[in-house]
This record gives C-alpha cells, sequence and structure tokens, in this order.
C-alpha cells in the first residue's frame, strides 16, 4: 500500500496527518509513505526528518494522490469547508481516503467524495470502545483544545492564576469555571490547576463528577434534575428549553463569581447550548475572559462569535476556533499516533481488508463504491425518510 500524505489545504492550518517518527510503523503495516513536499514544516517537521524514517518526498500533490492507494488527510473536504473539495478531482475509484470529514454536520458534501468512487474513513466515528481509544483522534484534538484554552485565558486575563505570597503582599489564585467536563474540559481543569488556579467544573452527565474531582477540580453542584443525561455510548443527550433556561438561571451566580469561564458544552449532531446568556456576562467583574470552545458549534455563550475575540461588558469573549492547529506539534504527533493505530487495523499484506463484523472498520467507513454507506450519515441526509436517531457523534 502506497499511503500518501499531502500538505493541508485548510487556510492556516499547521498540522500534518504523519510525523516521521510513525513512518517505521506503518512500513511494518507493509507501506511506504510518500510525503508532499513541506507538507510538515508549519508543524515543525522538515521534509529530511521523513526521508530519514523511510518516506519519500514528492512535490507535485497530483502527483502524489496518483502514486497513492490510500490518501491520509487532517482535514478533508468537508471538515476543510474552505477549499477541500479542491482535492476532489485528483481522487479515484477505490482509492482510499482517511481524515476529519464531519459526516454529519456536513453530509451533503460527503456525497461529493461518494460520487469520486473513493472509499471514505471518517475519524470522528470512531466508536469509544476500549481496542479503538488508541485511535480515538476527536479525544487527541480536545486534550489539546482544553489545554489551548487555559493558555489563552491565562494570557488574557488581567490577573496571575497561582497564588503567590510575595514582599508585595499576597496574591489571591485566579476562579476558573468549566462547563462541560468531557474530553477537553477535564484537560482544562487539569491545566488550569497546574497554574495554580481555584477550579470548578460542572457537566450534566453525573459520571462526570467524579472525573472532574479525579483531575483536581472542585463540582459544582446545581439543583436541576437531569433526564437521560448521557447515552448508550456515554455522550451527553440533548435537554429540553424549559432545562437550558433553568440552567442558565442557577448558573449565573456561579459565572459572575469566576475570572475565567472556559465552556466545551455540546451534545452530538446538535447546536451547543446556550449556557451564559448576555446578560450573565454583564454580571462578570470587567476584565475576566470566557473561552468557549463550543464556538464551532454556535457557542455556549451569547456572545460569542466563532474565531473572533471580543471584549462585551468589559469580558473578554474568544470564539475558539481551529484550536488544535495552534499545538501544531504535539496534535500532529498525537494525530499520527492514532492513524498508526488505526490504519494497521484496515489492512492485511498491505491491502485494504475489512472484516465484515469488525465495529471499527464498521463504524468508520461512510463511502464506498459511490455511495454513502454509513446509516448515521444516510439518515442525515434524508432525516424525512428514516425514523430519526440521536444517538450519533
Ligand atoms: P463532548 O465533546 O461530546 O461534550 C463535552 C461535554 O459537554 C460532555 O461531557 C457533555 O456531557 C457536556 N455537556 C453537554 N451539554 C451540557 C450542558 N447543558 N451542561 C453541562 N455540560 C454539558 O464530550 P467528549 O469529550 O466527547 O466526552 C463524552 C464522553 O465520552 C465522556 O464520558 C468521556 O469520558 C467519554 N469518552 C470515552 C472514550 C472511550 O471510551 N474511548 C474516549 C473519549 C471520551
Amino acid at each position: 500500500m502506497i499511503v500518501g500524505v499531502p500538505k493541508e489545504l485548510y487556510p492556516g492550518e499547521r498540522r500534518v496527518a504523519l510525523v516521521p517518527a510513525v513512518i517505521p510503523t506503518f512500513a511494518k503495516a507493509g507501506c511506504e509513505v510518500l510525503v508532499e513536499a513541506g507538507a510538515g514544516e508549519a508543524a515543525g517537521f522538515l521534509d529530511a526528518a521523513y526521508v530519514e524514517k523511510g518516506a519519500r518526498i514528492i512535490a507535485d500533490r497530483a502527483e502524489l494522490f496518483r502514486a497513492a492507494g490510500m490518501i491520509v488527510q487532517v482535514l478533508c473536504h468537508g471538515a476543510n469547508d474552505k477549499n477541500g473539495a479542491a482535492d476532489l478531482a485528483l481522487l479515484r475509484p477505490g482509492q482510499i481516503l482517511i481524515g476529519f470529514m464531519r459526516p454529519l454536520g456536513s453530509a451533503e458534501t460527503l456525497k461529493e467524495i461518494a460520487a469520486t468512487g473513493a472509499i471514505a474513513f471518517s475519524v470522528e466515528m470512531m466508536p469509544r470502545i476500549t481496542r479503538s481509544q488508541s485511535m480515538d483522534a476527536l479525544s487527541a484534538m480536545a486534550t489539546v483544545c482544553g489545554y489551548k484554552a487555559v493558555i489563552i485565558a491565562s494570557d488574557l486575563l488581567p490577573k496571575f492564576f497561582p497564588m503567590l505570597t510575595t514582599a508585595a503582599g499576597t496574591i489571591t489564585p485566579a476562579r476558573v469555571l468549566v462547563l462541560g467536563a468531557g474530553v477537553a474540559g477535564l484537560q482544562a481543569i487539569a491545566t488550569s490547576r497546574r497554574l495554580g488556579a481555584v477550579v470548578s467544573g460542572y457537566d450534566v452527565r453525573p459520571a462526570a463528577k467524579e472525573q472532574i474531582q479525579s483531575v483536581g477540580g472542585r463540582v459544582v453542584e446545581l439543583p436541576l434534575e437531569v433526564a437521560n443525561a448521557e447515552d448508550a455510548r456515554g455522550y451527553a443527550q440533548a435537554q429540553d428549553e424549559s432545562f437550558y433556561r433553568r440552567q442558565r438561571e442557577v448558573l449565573g451566580r456561579v459565572v459572575s463569581e469566576s475570572d475565567v469561564v472556559i465552556s466545551t458544552a455540546v451534545v452530538p449532531g446538535k447546536r451547543a447550548p446556550v449556557l451564559i446568556t448576555a446578560e450573565m456576562v454583564k454580571g462578570m467583574a470587567p476584565g475576566s475572559v470566557i473561552v468557549d470552545l463550543a464556538a464551532e458549534r454556535g457557542g455556549n455563550c451569547e456572545l460569542t462569535q466563532s474565531n473572533r475575540v471580543l471584549v462585551e461588558h468589559g469580558v473578554t469573549i474568544v470564539g475558539a476556533f481551529n484550536l488544535a492547529s495552534t499545538v501544531p506539534y504535539h496534535a500532529s504527533q498525537m494525530y499520527a499516533r492514532n492513524l498508526a493505530a488505526y490504519v494497521p487495523h484496515l489492512l492485511k499484506d498491505g491491502a485494504l481488508h475489512i472484516d465484515p463484523e469488525d465495529q471499527i472498520a464498521g463504524d468508520t467507513m461512510v463511502t464506498r463504491d459511490g455511495e454513502i454507506v454509513h446509516k448515521l450519515v444516510r439518515e442525515a441526509l434524508a432525516p424525512a425518510a428514516e425514523p430519526a436517531r440521536s444517538a450519533n457523534p
């Protein structure tokens, strides 16, 4: 199998799908790796480092696509909604494409990938089972985002994070509130703690309480009854609007007492719930910071604008956008390791081999033979024709 690593096309994207260190793992699985010239440069991986590990550098993108039986990318068409379509003409029937494709948020574009005849695997659809933990790219990128959100907040906050006892008096620690304690939220709690802040966390899923405590956060207890907080896969379920209204009411005080709010609350396949209203922002002290990691999904704060930093009522609101790309070295390394675990799983003797019983291949394959083959994506495309199901990533 010849695996091609193109340079990412998305404007400003700095990650790369494979890093030099994983090339030997691909070789062991019967793959030769071709890398487009300069593909890893923005992440800190120079062409020479790939060559040293046994990859070949290809100057021309079209040539790379022609030579490769499998293309691995970070943002494929769909997840790259700016210029990802440019690669469609380079794909051919039977060619394997692996990467982020936003299959549910952008199901229409998946039709275009299907039309090329390529066999596409979307990393967002990875099942959350023990066997596939090392392949879980969504969790890897969420870890990066949770960390970076805290670094951004600490930079913007006109205060220290840690408590300091100095000759100039004692400095009280910053108070950080993390809303949503999934992978990104837990990393944000852990990172804030490492910087010395006093951190609290809240999540609708009861199981999150123990996880918040395990990374050093205090659990915010709200007088709220949560019905069916999570689905069978461990993801949050959507609540009705009266729940969200009540949640905002009881969160008001906690938010107003926080110097920093990092919000990560999302529900698969839905717009992110609004947890922080404009009124609540007004109630925060001037200089406070909100980093809204749900910005790309509509935002947890009513005032958030995706990919923008605003100051409203003296509060800085960061509409966090593609944060994983801002830590490109480690984000690429983590993603490459995810792929180094996942790709060999799809191959036998260097050729595509899909076991029909295998959940990992079955859940992640989204197009084949010109068709969209994933049940959830088909439902997303034709919601009226097929019964609605809420559980999806
Ligand atoms: P996510 O990115 O889908 O959502 C972020 C968090 O927001 C979730 O914890 C969710 O419960 C929370 N949330 C949603 N609505 C909320 C509201 N109104 N108020 C407060 N919080 C709200 O979550 P992520 O990071 O994908 O994790 C979801 C679950 O999956 C967790 O239990 C996590 O531990 C689990 N997980 C399991 C894996 C595995 O078994 N391989 C891998 C990664 C995560």
